[in-house]
């Protein structure tokens, strides 16, 4: 596949005709019980092998061809493993790389599960973890001590989007030897290749655009060859699998992934464009512009935005944020994103290391495949009334 064009990649990675015959789309592979014709032939299918049947949860021609594809995708990777949703996954590439006694480093702008696992689960097992600031690149130096084992990355953040400096960070995290992880949900690998800026563990939720419809669950890990045996084993033992509709679903999502992420990025642009024109909004945090914090590692590091970003509204509370939202009538409300519709959602960032000081209450749009004119239409009114309201 070398030297293709990532959107070539996109429609042919993970295609082999000797697990899927030549079916472009490979169907449905439902396994519990795999026969064998002896017992000599059982054993030998141990240790599971992608490539070779086994025992449902190790995977059919459906999760083997999804995975191999997200490899492809994510050049100088060794692996991928699936998981039955974005939240899963995070938590099997932690879980695969920690120890009682470990110390992690954790952006503080990370998805909200993200946080809980940490300060939940992974406390009762005797890992701490320090939040840090999600600009701080080379300065994550200063936070690493004997015990440090990972550092956890999340570019964009969750709801506020800063955007990280990833090769910095990594710079440094090899240099003291530590795990380098990051979601990379928003971006893809379409659109940020995170192996190749030196992340060892790249997590996806491949509820988001991956599938694209809104109508599965599914997360995934991509690994360099270091971890690849840890996060195998992890998966194994903690019997994590993937649902194969889900699987089937992603794949067929995947092959479309270049077109629909280039037209959320295009109306999301001109949604974000138009609402920093707007007298009732103060700030627009959307990676691609300008005032973004980090938008300069966007323009540096991406080659492209998806559809998803924020805006703080110029005074006015939570309240008067919750009835803007519930009088839109295009928008959806509800949580997820990355699908063909356009949702939004008050927004309200956890923070522990670092103050958010923001102007008025926070809100997030994801922008679907509208039109970003029927958008910006539903948004016009919303915006008058909050004008004359607060
Ligand atoms: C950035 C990010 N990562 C991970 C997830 C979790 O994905 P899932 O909903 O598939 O568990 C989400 C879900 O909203 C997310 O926004």
């Amino acid at each position: 596949m070398k030297g293709k064009a990532p959107e070539t990649r996109l429609v042919e990675a993970g295609r082999r005709p000797e697990w899927t015959g030549g079916i472009v789309n490979p169907p449905v592979w439902r396994a519990s019980t795999v026969l064998f014709d002896s017992v000599a032939d059982m054993k030998a299918a141990n240790p599971p092998a992608d490539g070779t049947l086994h025992y449902g949860r190790n995977g059919t021609p459906t999760s083997w061809a999804l995975q191999e594809a997200l490899t492809e995708l994510e050049p100088g990777a060794a692996m991928t493993r699936l998981y039955p949703s974005g939240a899963a996954a995070a938590a099997g590439a932690l879980l695969a790389v920690l120890e009682a006694g470990d110390e992690l480093l954790m952006v503080d702008s990370a998805y909200g599960p993200t946080r809980l696992l940490c300060d939940d689960p992974l406390k009762r097992f005797g890992v701490t973890t320090t939040y840090y600031d999600p600009m701080i690149g080379a300065g994550i130096a200063d936070l690493i001590g004997d015990r440090t084992r990972a550092v956890f990355m999340e570019s964009p953040g969750t709801h506020t989007f800063e955007v990280q400096d990833v090769p910095a960070i990594c710079a440094v995290a090899k240099a003291r030897g530590l795990v380098t992880l990051i979601d990379n949900t928003w971006a893809t690998p379409h659109f940020f290749q995170a192996i190749r800026a030196s992340i060892d563990l790249s997590i996806l939720a491949c509820t988001k655009y991956i599938g694209g419809h809104a109508d599965l669950m599914l997360g995934a890990v991509t690994a360099t060859e270091q971890v690849a045996d840890r996060l195998e084993r992890a998966r194994r033992l903690l019997g994590q699998t993937a649902g194969p509709d889900d699987c089937w679903l992603s794949l067929r999502g995947l092959r479309t992934l270049d077109v629909r992420l280039r037209r959320h990025e295009e109306n999301g642009l001109k949604v974000a464009r138009w609402l920093q024109q707007q007298p009732q909004v103060a700030r627009v945090l959307h990676p691609a512009l300008p005032g973004c914090p980090g938008h300069e590692h966007w323009a540096r590091d991406f080659t492209g935005a998806s559809g998803l970003f924020s805006f703080v509204l110029d005074g006015g509370n939570a309240a008067d944020a919750e009835r803007l939202i519930d009088s839109l009538k295009l928008f959806g409300i509800g949580y997820s994103w990355g699908g063909f519709e356009s949702l939004a959602l008050p927004a309200d960032p956890v923070r522990t290391a670092t103050r958010l000081d923001l102007e008025g209450p926070l809100v997030r749009l994801h922008v679907g495949l509208e039109s970003p004119d029927d958008l910006i239409a539903d948004l016009a009114p919303a915006l008058a009334a909050y004008g004359s309201a607060t």
